[in-house]
Protein backbone atom coordinates (compact mmCIF):
# COMPACT_ATOMS: atom_id res chain seq x y z
CA UNK A 1 0.00 0.00 0.00
CA UNK A 2 1.16 3.50 -1.20
CA UNK A 3 0.74 6.67 0.90
CA UNK A 4 1.28 9.70 -0.27
CA UNK A 5 1.61 12.36 1.78
CA UNK A 6 -1.30 14.29 0.44
CA UNK A 7 -3.38 11.29 1.51
CA UNK A 8 -2.17 11.36 4.73
CA UNK A 9 -2.70 15.20 5.37
CA UNK A 10 -6.00 14.77 4.61
CA UNK A 11 -6.59 12.11 6.99
CA UNK A 12 -4.76 14.32 9.46
CA UNK A 13 -7.11 17.30 8.77
CA UNK A 14 -10.16 14.54 9.21
CA UNK A 15 -8.65 13.38 12.62
CA UNK A 16 -8.60 17.16 13.56
CA UNK A 17 -11.66 17.79 12.90
CA UNK A 18 -13.42 14.55 14.23
CA UNK A 19 -12.02 12.90 16.85
CA UNK A 20 -10.44 13.67 20.30
CA UNK A 21 -8.03 16.21 21.64
CA UNK A 22 -5.34 13.48 22.53
CA UNK A 23 -4.18 13.21 18.95
CA UNK A 24 -0.48 13.63 19.34
CA UNK A 25 1.72 14.06 16.34
CA UNK A 26 5.40 14.45 18.23
CA UNK A 27 7.88 16.65 15.15
CA UNK A 28 10.80 14.25 14.19
CA UNK A 29 13.72 16.50 14.78
CA UNK A 30 16.53 13.99 13.80
CA UNK A 31 17.80 12.85 10.98
CA UNK A 32 17.68 16.44 10.57
CA UNK A 33 17.63 17.64 6.64
CA UNK A 34 20.44 16.93 5.08
CA UNK A 35 21.41 14.49 7.29
CA UNK A 36 23.47 11.40 5.84
CA UNK A 37 23.26 7.85 7.56
CA UNK A 38 25.60 5.22 6.50
CA UNK A 39 23.69 1.64 5.39
CA UNK A 40 24.40 -1.01 8.69
CA UNK A 41 25.65 1.56 11.31
CA UNK A 42 23.13 2.94 14.15
CA UNK A 43 21.65 5.78 14.48
CA UNK A 44 18.90 8.00 16.69
CA UNK A 45 15.48 8.99 15.85
CA UNK A 46 14.84 11.62 18.33
CA UNK A 47 11.34 13.80 18.22
CA UNK A 48 9.79 16.31 20.60
CA UNK A 49 8.34 14.83 23.27
CA UNK A 50 7.62 18.14 25.24
CA UNK A 51 3.76 18.57 26.00
CA UNK A 52 1.95 15.53 25.53
CA UNK A 53 -1.62 15.08 26.25
CA UNK A 54 -2.14 13.48 29.77
CA UNK A 55 -3.61 10.32 28.15
CA UNK A 56 -0.74 9.10 26.04
CA UNK A 57 0.80 7.58 28.99
CA UNK A 58 2.76 3.92 27.58
CA UNK A 59 2.09 4.75 23.95
CA UNK A 60 4.21 2.80 21.54
CA UNK A 61 5.31 4.27 18.25
CA UNK A 62 6.70 2.89 15.32
CA UNK A 63 9.02 4.12 12.85
CA UNK A 64 9.36 3.76 8.83
CA UNK A 65 11.63 4.37 6.08
CA UNK A 66 10.00 6.61 3.58
CA UNK A 67 11.97 7.56 0.14
CA UNK A 68 10.52 10.55 -1.57
CA UNK A 69 7.89 11.40 1.07
CA UNK A 70 6.53 8.64 0.14
CA UNK A 71 5.44 5.86 2.57
CA UNK A 72 5.46 2.17 1.78
CA UNK A 73 3.83 -0.41 4.50
CA UNK A 74 5.63 -2.61 2.72
CA UNK A 75 8.89 -0.78 2.86
CA UNK A 76 11.58 -0.87 5.38
CA UNK A 77 10.28 -0.54 9.41
CA UNK A 78 13.23 1.15 11.04
CA UNK A 79 11.72 0.42 14.72
CA UNK A 80 8.65 -0.80 16.61
CA UNK A 81 6.76 -0.89 19.66
CA UNK A 82 8.86 1.81 21.44
CA UNK A 83 7.82 4.20 24.13
CA UNK A 84 7.03 7.94 22.12
CA UNK A 85 7.43 9.45 26.17
CA UNK A 86 11.15 8.62 25.41
CA UNK A 87 11.47 10.92 22.85
CA UNK A 88 14.46 8.74 20.63
CA UNK A 89 14.89 5.37 19.46
CA UNK A 90 17.99 3.86 18.11
CA UNK A 91 17.69 2.00 14.84
CA UNK A 92 20.11 0.09 12.00
CA UNK A 93 19.66 1.58 8.92
CA UNK A 94 18.73 -1.25 6.63
CA UNK A 95 20.32 -1.99 3.40
CA UNK A 96 18.69 0.29 1.06
CA UNK A 97 19.73 2.11 -2.44
CA UNK A 98 21.55 5.05 -1.75
CA UNK A 99 19.11 7.91 -2.18
CA UNK A 100 18.97 11.71 -0.69
CA UNK A 101 15.33 11.83 -0.25
CA UNK A 102 14.72 9.40 2.58
CA UNK A 103 12.72 10.37 5.78
CA UNK A 104 11.54 8.72 8.75
CA UNK A 105 7.53 8.25 9.00
CA UNK A 106 6.84 8.58 13.26
CA UNK A 107 3.54 6.75 14.17
CA UNK A 108 1.78 7.00 17.33
CA UNK A 109 -1.62 7.63 17.56
CA UNK A 110 -1.05 8.88 13.65
CA UNK A 111 1.92 9.52 10.80
CA UNK A 112 4.75 12.25 10.87
CA UNK A 113 6.97 12.83 8.21
CA UNK A 114 10.71 13.61 9.46
CA UNK A 115 12.64 15.87 7.04
CA UNK A 116 14.41 14.50 3.92
CA UNK A 117 17.99 13.39 4.22
CA UNK A 118 20.30 10.96 3.03
CA UNK A 119 21.58 7.27 2.99
CA UNK A 120 24.43 5.94 1.46
CA UNK A 121 26.18 2.30 1.22
CA UNK A 122 28.75 1.92 4.16
C1 LIG B 1 20.89 7.47 21.49
O1 LIG B 1 20.48 8.29 22.57
C2 LIG B 1 20.73 7.72 23.84
C3 LIG B 1 20.14 8.65 24.89
O2 LIG B 1 20.53 9.95 24.71
C4 LIG B 1 22.23 7.54 24.00
O3 LIG B 1 22.49 6.94 25.22
C5 LIG B 1 22.75 6.66 22.87
O4 LIG B 1 24.16 6.57 22.94
C6 LIG B 1 22.38 7.23 21.52
N1 LIG B 1 22.77 6.30 20.47
C7 LIG B 1 23.28 6.70 19.31
C8 LIG B 1 23.55 5.63 18.30
O5 LIG B 1 23.48 7.89 19.04
C1 LIG C 1 -7.97 10.45 30.10
O1 LIG C 1 -8.69 9.23 29.97
C2 LIG C 1 -9.60 8.99 31.04
C3 LIG C 1 -10.19 7.61 30.84
O2 LIG C 1 -10.53 7.40 29.49
C4 LIG C 1 -10.65 10.09 31.06
O3 LIG C 1 -11.56 9.88 32.12
C5 LIG C 1 -9.96 11.43 31.24
O4 LIG C 1 -10.93 12.47 31.15
C6 LIG C 1 -8.90 11.63 30.15
N1 LIG C 1 -8.15 12.86 30.46
C7 LIG C 1 -7.94 13.80 29.53
C8 LIG C 1 -7.18 14.99 29.98
O5 LIG C 1 -8.35 13.70 28.37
Amino acid sequence: MKLSIAILSTALSLLATGVSADLWIPPVIEPHAGAVWVVGQYYNITWDNADPPVNITDQLGHAYLAKGFEYNSDGPQLASNFPLLQGWVTVQVPNVANGDDYSVVLFGDSANFGPEFTIVSA
